[in-house]
């Protein structure tokens, strides 16, 4: 009975150790970009790819996860693109750009519009939606907005839409970013 018992006990406390070690997490601290892109990587976030036609006419467009909404009335959203970023300057120019919402089907167009020399436009399917700027086919959901405002962010622009036409689908399930990977969304 006593030795039942010193087996049932190591046996918790095995469970116990392993439980422990399974949830021990890194917890870090410092001043440095490294902590500071991992510190924020833990926040999760859905992926957009924002777009504009440039003053040429052309398509532009890149992978942006910095959407935030700001206001319903009016609405407004923003979204933050890096000063170096080949098309911030028509972004930032254009009187219209829309966010297109990715979904999980989406992958390979935000892998796309986050790689340099690829094909972007002449990959993934889009047309020109009301407001004007490119559209990608099959988004979860889009936001067409005309310039509102650009602030100064640092190496960011800040660049805040008012939204002219919101359109979603419902029954698709959004790309995900968090830690420096794409995921879904689970339900246990
Ligand atoms: C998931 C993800 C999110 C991103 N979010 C942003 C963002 O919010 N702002 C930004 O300027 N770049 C962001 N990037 C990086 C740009 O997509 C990437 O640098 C792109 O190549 C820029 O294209 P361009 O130089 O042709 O404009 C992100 C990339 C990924 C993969």
């Amino acid at each position: 009975m006593a030795a039942l018992s010193r087996l049932a006990m190591t046996v918790e406390r095995a469970i116990a150790n392993g439980m422990a070690e399974a949830t021990k997490g890194e917890y870090r601290t410092g001043h440095d970009p490294r902590t500071l892109r991992d510190a924020l990587g833990c926040f999760a976030t859905g992926v957009t790819v924002v777009t504009c036609l440039n003053d040429k006419g052309d398509p532009a467009g890149l992978t942006v996860n910095s959407f935030t909404s700001v206001s319903l009335d009016p609405p407004l959203l923003l979204v933050c693109l890096h000063k170096k970023a080949a098309s911030a300057g028509a972004l930032v120019a254009a009187s219209h750009f829309a966010v297109n919402v990715l979904q999980t089907g989406q992958q390979p167009a935000s892998i796309r519009f986050s790689t340099r020399d690829e094909d972007r436009f002449g990959t993934t399917p889009w047309e020109c939606g009301e407001a004007g700027p490119p559209i990608l086919r099959d988004s979860m959901g889009v936001f067409e907005c005309e310039r509102h405002a650009v602030h100064d962010g640092g190496d960011h622009h800040i660049l805040i839409g008012k939204v002219v036409k919101a359109s979603f689908d419902a029954g698709l399930d959004p790309l995900l970013f968090f830690r420096g990977s794409y995921r879904r969304l689970h339900f246990d």
